[in-house]
């Protein structure tokens, strides 16, 4: 049986005077102990986060992690210099994608640091719009998949903890969301992925997150999908009000399974 996962990404929201506070507020309006909750602050603020959230049962991730160990790298983060802080880390975001220019192989490097450190990445793949209008928005998750698993493959086992989030690039941010029929389509294309590159056992062990405009109203079309283990969350994930109705909608399905 699948863990049911709610993440929160802050992204470059808040400051670290006022996130330790939205952190506890969150986590107060939040406490579903069946659901694995994740709030993922910016890593200026992980220390403050970490330690209001202590006690609390809600897990702190960071946004982002660096593709080496160690070295010469100005302003970058490692992975052990967020494992005290943090227990997971999203890797393959697609702002990173678009901004940083971040590729599958670089991806990949970064899911093999997350291993090493002990933290779990939540891997985030995603069509552009263009991609699902021609059709081909299987293709291209497909192939994120299996060139990021390929490099951490060469590496060592399946990634311990992985989270693969679906994101549709069209989806974040714009209000406009996935139907929850082809989010679950697209969750089986990415089972398909890891079954093709690992094994069908990793593929099912895996949990498969929707993210792009999750809000109160449109959770329960994504948590009421089998193949979907839960949501990735932005801008709604600032608001504790609306995680609140999101993790609550959550725990009907974490409860659902349990009992079935
Ligand atoms: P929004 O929920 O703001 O669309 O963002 C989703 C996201 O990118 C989570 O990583």
């Amino acid at each position: 049986m699948r863990e049911v996962i709610v993440a929160a990404n802050w992204k470059m929201n808040t400051t670290p005077a006022d996130a330790p506070g939205l952190a506890r507020a969150i986590a107060a309006a939040i406490a579903e102990p069946e659901v694995v909750r994740v709030i993922c602050p910016p890593a200026i603020s992980l220390a403050a986060v970490a330690a209001a959230l202590d006690g609390t049962g809600v897990a702190v991730g960071a946004q982002n992690v660096h593709a080496e160990s160690a070295g010469a790298y100005t302003g970058e983060i490692s992975a052990s210099m967020l494992a005290g802080l943090a227990t997971w880390a999203i890797v393959g975001h697609s702002e990173r994608r678009r901004d940083q220019g971040e590729t599958d192989e670089l991806i990949g490097r970064k899911i093999v640091r997350c291993v090493e450190a002990g933290l779990r990445p939540i891997l985030c793949v995603g069509e552009q719009l263009a991609e699902r209008e021609a059709g081909h928005a299987d293709r291209t998750v497909r192939g994120q998949v299996e060139a990021a698993l390929a490099v951490a493959l060469r590496a060592g086992p399946f990634p311990a903890g992985l989270v693969v989030a679906y994101e549709p690039v069209w989806a974040i941010g714009t209000g406009r969301t996935a139907r929850g029929a082809d989010a679950a389509e697209i969750a089986a294309v990415i089972r398909a992925a890891i079954g093709h590159v690992a094994s069908v056992a990793a593929a099912e062990a895996t949990p498969v997150l929707y993210g792009g405009s999750v809000t109160s109203t449109s959770a329960a079309e994504y948590l009421a999908e089998p193949a979907i283990d839960g949501a990735f969350v932005g801008g709604a994930g600032l608001k504790p009000d609306e995680m609140a109705a999101i993790v609550g909608r959550a725990a009907l399905t974490a409860r659902a399974r349990r009992g079935a």
